[in-house]
């Protein structure tokens, strides 16, 4: 006789991985003795069906509580920094959160940990998946490195009273953690496009440094550097990871209109780019221009009349910016830009590197971190990114 499914609690979260496939004899253990519950905190953040742009809290007491911290999705844990921007308590901006279960399964089974391996985690969040790698490899292989004091102290409590005593330092994670190294593995679970040198330092060589490498203009893939003896570090991109950014490396952030005047002089062209290519957040095009144009960000903003027509809105943050109309069946769409910086001939520039290359997606990137920059690549180390 079938044994009856769990309701709640790790086993069942456990169930949903083993049925999705994911979850093997290497984690099985770990992710059936450690409570996601334990570790994620009594109040957690849902979009206001009312209003999308807006979070809401919901507390341990509520059904919807359970039902998400037991289920393989994200579960948003603080917003706006601790400090919630709206009036009536909602927040605006997810900066924290327990990742989605098999997301986090995906990056423990790709650092690949073996018994003994000393590993640092950067951004302790909750604490779960520093408590999964203890499970796995005793609290004393585990250091973790949390920016935000209030989740720090919050993890560090939960993980003793799940008898995980993993250190749990408060500070930035980019600088590593130089008094408890050298380390094995660095897992950084929070999004970087620089890769912090120090990560690489701390490492011993055969080690890995692995993280959500990208830009905020476009997704992110899960990186996996292998350390070398002469202090260079080189990797592919492996798979789609979307994280949140080091707090040091976020992109602009507030309402687009901060940062485009519209009332300022363009200049007017019409583009071969389609506009299409660079709509969504994960489309290849768009993580080629991310990589090749720094400092992007986006809007889009799309008809109502049912015409499929639409406008993105590009700029950096520092006064320069583009917009490009879509309109379906158009030969080319119509540019206008402002600023010193011509931030659509970039675009327009990254567009036809892409294009040339054989329109390549993110797992054709890889990177090489040295002591003085980064050397981004496609396909092999030889083949640099402009
Ligand atoms: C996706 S959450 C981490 C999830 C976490 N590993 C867990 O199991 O719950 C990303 C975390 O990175 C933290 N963070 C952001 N920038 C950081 C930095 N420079 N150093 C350390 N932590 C940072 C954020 O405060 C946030 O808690």
């Amino acid at each position: 006789m079938t044994p009856p499914r769990p309701e709640s609690g790790p086993a069942r979260l456990a169930g949903l991985l083993r049925a999705r496939g994911v979850l093997g004899a290497d984690w099985a253990a770990a992710f059936a003795a450690v409570d996601r519950g334990r570790f994620v905190p009594d109040v957690i953040w849902t979009p206001d069906a009312d209003d999308p742009a807006w979070l809401r809290p919901v507390g341990r007491g509520d059904p919807y509580w359970a039902e998400a911290v037991y289920s393989d999705v994200a579960v948003a844990t603080q917003v706006d920094d601790g400090a919630p921007k709206g009036a009536d308590g909602r927040g605006r901006y997810v900066t924290s959160s327990a990742s989605q279960p098999s997301l986090v399964l995906g990056m423990l089974r790709a650092l690949d940990p073996r018994e003994g391996t000393r590993v640092l985690e950067v951004g302790t969040g909750t604490g779960y998946n520093a408590a999964l790698l203890a499970a796995r490899l005793g609290a004393e292989n585990v250091v973790s490195v949390e920016v935000d004091p209030g989740l720090a102290r919050h993890a560090r409590r939960r993980l003793a009273d799940a008898g995980l005593p993993v250190p749990v330092l408060t500070g930035d994670g980019a600088q590593g953690a130089a008094a408890h190294a050298p380390f094995d593995r660095v897992i950084a679970t929070a999004a970087a496009g620089a890769v912090p040198y120090a990560w690489v330092r701390q490492t011993r060589p055969g080690g890995v440094v692995l993280l959500p490498w990208g830009t905020p203009y476009a997704s992110t893939g899960l990186l996996r550097l292998e350390v070398g003896v002469d202090g260079t570090a080189q990797g592919p991109v492996l798979s789609r990871a979307g994280f949140m950014w080091l707090r040091s490396q976020r992109g602009p952030t507030g309402g687009w209109r901060s940062y485009v005047d519209t009332s300022a002089p363009v200049r007017r062209s019409v583009t071969g780019v389609d506009p299409r290519d660079l709509l969504r957040m994960d489309s290849p095009a768009r993580f080629a221009v991310g990589v090749l144009v720094p400092g992007l960000a986006q809007v889009d903003f799309h008809a109502a009349d049912g015409s499929g027509e639409f406008t993105l809105w590009l700029y950096d943050g520092s006064g320069a910016w583009a917009s490009v109309d879509h309109v379906p069946g158009a030969e080319g769409a119509a540019v206008e830009q402002h600023g010193d910086r011509r931030l659509f001939d970039e675009v327009e520039a990254a567009y036809a590197w892409w294009l040339r290359n054989r329109r390549p997606d993110r797992e054709r990137f890889g990177v090489t971190i040295t002591p003085t920059g980064r050397h981004t690549w496609l396909d092999t180390p030889d083949h640099p990114v402009p």
